[in-house]
């Protein structure tokens, strides 16, 4: 007797549902990657209970005819790939066709669509329970997109059961929306929580030059993150080619060996930013969120003695390359990317974090532009090379001290211990309880400054 029997479509899709969907965060992940493939210019997340009994997306995207609306349910059916050599080169956030069916499988799930450039007035609404059609009806709708996902795993009490409380589902939901909004700055981003506002971020204009690009993504990381003083503008362009891989020189015809460019461009802590975790540092493969080993180790390498041991760097680094260099394939929730020329692209990475660094210590004003445009409270810092203590920073001293030949490096790196701010602290609250000059400064052992310096001192 046969023992081998093929599963029910609806068992296999909710077996397939547990790659794609792990809870809410993983819900509005893909519904927003669907958003951002579908050319939006504003998108608006919507969740309640941390995402447990709702979760909406809408945008104002391409959408959906009728036909599509239905086909879009089907496990496999994408609009983003259509032959297997696509795979190779993908330059949108989707290309399985799971998302939608894996979702619908186990939740009830609602799509209201409408083509922005249809023939008809009309939308199209798509009501699934369970992984089930239940209703087709045409809708009223603006041009785009809005999915509803209620109540996700009702149907699988089993995973609902693992769903941790909803202020930590509620915090993988934005965690996931703050590295979208980061990567699209040109995307407006509403995010409403139990239906009070959290965020309501303008799109921005960062097309065109570099210039324009980073100061979309620092107004985006001042938004979301808050002020953060000591960021270094990162640009490092590069051409990884054969030379940067001497093994492949021997298979010249491969088309992995034809050289191809990289861009890495952001923010990056200055020595002395750093974090007990690497909940601060988002890279991004071409607009992508990535975890990669080889970009972490890149990290910790262009560092080098400027981060203590167990510290972590703060950046937000964008890497741009040839899609054909990265595959996106290889995790089931598309987290982690492959390089196809790791050594070569964790060099260029390492030596971007190693420029920026000696750039900041060497080209001042570059530094202070920086630091200036940001509206912070640093230019006291640039002026003294005194920075200021951020809440939540830590101030480390950093081995650039006695590594760094540039003595404004060392400088800035003895300004930056603890020592010396305690300090002057002191020295601080002497001259503010009356005892001024030398003998307050000598008992906080400081050098005066001269005359020039004299508001900075007492500041
Ligand atoms: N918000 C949207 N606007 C327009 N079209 C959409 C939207 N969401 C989904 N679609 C269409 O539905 C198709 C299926 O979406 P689904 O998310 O299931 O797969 P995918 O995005 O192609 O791949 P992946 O499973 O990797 O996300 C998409 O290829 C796209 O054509
Ligand atoms: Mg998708």
């Amino acid at each position: 007797m046969n023992r081998i029997r093929l599963l029910p479509e609806q068992v296999a899709n909710q077996i397939a549902a547990g790659e794609v969907v792990e809870r809410p965060a993983s819900v509005v992940k893909e519904l927003v990657e669907n958003a951002l493939d579908a050319q939006v210019s504003r998108i608006t997340v919507e969740i309640q209970a941390g995402g447990r009994s709702l979760v909406r997306v809408t945008d104002d995207g391409v959408g959906m005819n009728r036909d599509d609306a239905l086909l879009c349910l089907e496990r496999h059916a994408t609009s983003k790939i259509q032959k297997a050599e696509d795979l190779a080169a993908i330059t949108t956030m989707g290309f399985r066709g799971e998302a939608l069916p894996s979702i619908a499988s186990v939740s009830r799930f609602t799509l209201t669509t409408r083509e922005r450039n249809g023939d008809t007035p009309e939308g199209t609404q798509v009501v699934v329970h369970g992984g089930k059609i239940l209703e087709v009806k045409s809708a009223g709708h603006a041009p785009g997109t809005d999915v509803e996902v209620r109540q996700l795993f009702y149907n699988l009490p089993a995973r609902r059961k693992f769903l941790r409380s909803e202020e930590t589902e509620r915090a993988h939901v934005q965690h996931y929306l703050t590295l979208a909004a980061l990567a699209f700055p040109e995307v407006g981003f509403t995010f409403l929580q139990d239906q009070r506002p959290v965020w309501q971020l303008p799109p921005l204009r960062s097309d065109g030059p570099l210039a324009s690009k980073q100061a979309a993504l620092q107004e985006r990381l001042r938004a979301l993150l808050g002020a953060e003083a000591k960021l270094l503008p990162v640009d490092y362009f590069t051409e990884i080619g054969e030379l940067d891989e001497p093994g492949d020189i021997s298979r010249p015809s491969s088309p992995d060996t034809r050289p191809s460019t990289l861009r890495i461009w952001g923010f990056l802590g200055a020595p002395g930013v750093s974090r007990a975790t690497r909940e601060d540092q988002h890279l991004f493969v071409n607009r992508r969120p990535v975890e990669n080993r080889a970009l972490n180790f890149a990290l910790l390498e262009g560092y080098h003695t400027a981060l203590m041991k167990g510290r972590y760097p703060v950046c937000c680094l964008f890497l741009e390359l040839d899609p054909a260099e990265v595959d996106v394939n290889i995790h089931p929730s598309k987290r982690e990317v492959k390089f196809r020329r790791e050594k070569a692209v964790r060099r260029h990475a390492a030596e971007a974090v190693r420029r920026t660094l000696l750039n900041f210590h060497t080209a001042p004003g570059k530094a202070q532009i920086e630091v200036e445009s940001s509206k912070l409270k640093v230019e006291r810092a640039v002026a003294t090379g005194i920075p200021p203590i951020q809440p939540g920073n830590s101030i480390e001293p950093s081995a650039t001290d006695h590594r760094n030949s540039s003595v404004r490096g060392a400088r800035f790196a003895f300004a930056c211990s603890a020592r010396f701010q305690r300090r002057r602290a002191a020295a601080q609250g002497a001259s503010a309880s009356g005892r001024r000059g030398w003998p307050a400064l000598r008992r906080a052992r400081i050098r005066p400054r001269p005359s020039a310096d004299g508001p900075a001192r007492g500041a």
